[in-house]
């Protein structure tokens, strides 16, 4: 999935500097996404669907797929017992492939990391796999998840250590003691894509909204 041949690969995501690169990136990608990370192991869906497991009670909607790429965790949720989802993402064309899996009921283009067009606690959940990372999300994006999710809603995400390292904790460790949540678990660290080259491992993160 490295060689560029389809115009994707987590490399060349992560070097890109502007939203609208990124966005452009994961669309030329978005097609061949799914098979080649399946070829490579990527595990972030597959946490976040056992913390979601443990920490969304089956049923609860909404939920939010944060930065949902091509839906691979919408599947699983749907198939789980978790009805109603949304996804959100900055990729149209990572969303039409999200579509095609008929798991989501709303498709949103939009952009983590300023302000997001919901109600305040609209969401009883919500969900980010591999977008907090370098050169995709950083802290900035979590006040706005905060006000959508609903008081005693789980928000689970994963967080690469480059990112964790470089002030995400410190506002986490802010956010806690403001009382705005609870830091309610957190993953040991793991790789996300174990056929990858890139081996700064990642940690997965509930934080409950207060
Ligand atoms: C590694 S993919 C993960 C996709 C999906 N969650 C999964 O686990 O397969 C990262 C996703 O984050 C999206 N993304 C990156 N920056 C974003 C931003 N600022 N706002 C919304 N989505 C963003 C990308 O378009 C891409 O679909």
């Amino acid at each position: 999935m490295t060689d560029g041949r389809h115009g994707g690969s987590l490399g060349a995501v992560y070097d890109a500097k502007r939203p609208e690169e990124v966005a452009s990136l994961y669309d030329g990608w978005a097609e061949t996404y799914d098979a080649d990370m399946a070829a490579n192991g990527y595990r972030h869906p597959t946490i976040c669907l056992a913390l979601i497991a443990r920490h969304v009670p089956r049923g609860a909607t909404p939920l939010l797929d944060a930065g949902a790429g091509t839906g691979l965790i919408g599947e699983w949720l749907s198939i789980t017992g978790y009805p109603e989802v949304e996804a959100l993402d900055i990729s149209a064309g990572m969303l039409n492939q999200a579509a095609k899996k008929k798991v989501y009921t709303r498709l949103h283009t939009l952009a983590l990391g300023g302000s997001l067009p919901f109600a305040d606690g609209h969401f009883a959940g919500i969900v980010s796999a591999g977008v907090f990372t370098t050169g995709h999300v950083g802290a900035e994006a979590l006040p706005e998840l905060i006000r959508i999710c609903r008081k005693g809603g789980a928000i689970v995400l994963t967080v690469k250590n480059t990112l964790w390292e470089s002030g995400f904790a410190d506002r986490v460790a802010e956010l806690v003691a403001s009382d705005t949540v609870t830091r309610a678990e957190e993953t040991q660290p793991y790789v996300s894509m174990p056929g990858e080259a890139d081996t700064v491992p990642s940690r997965g993160l509930v934080l409950v909204v207060r």
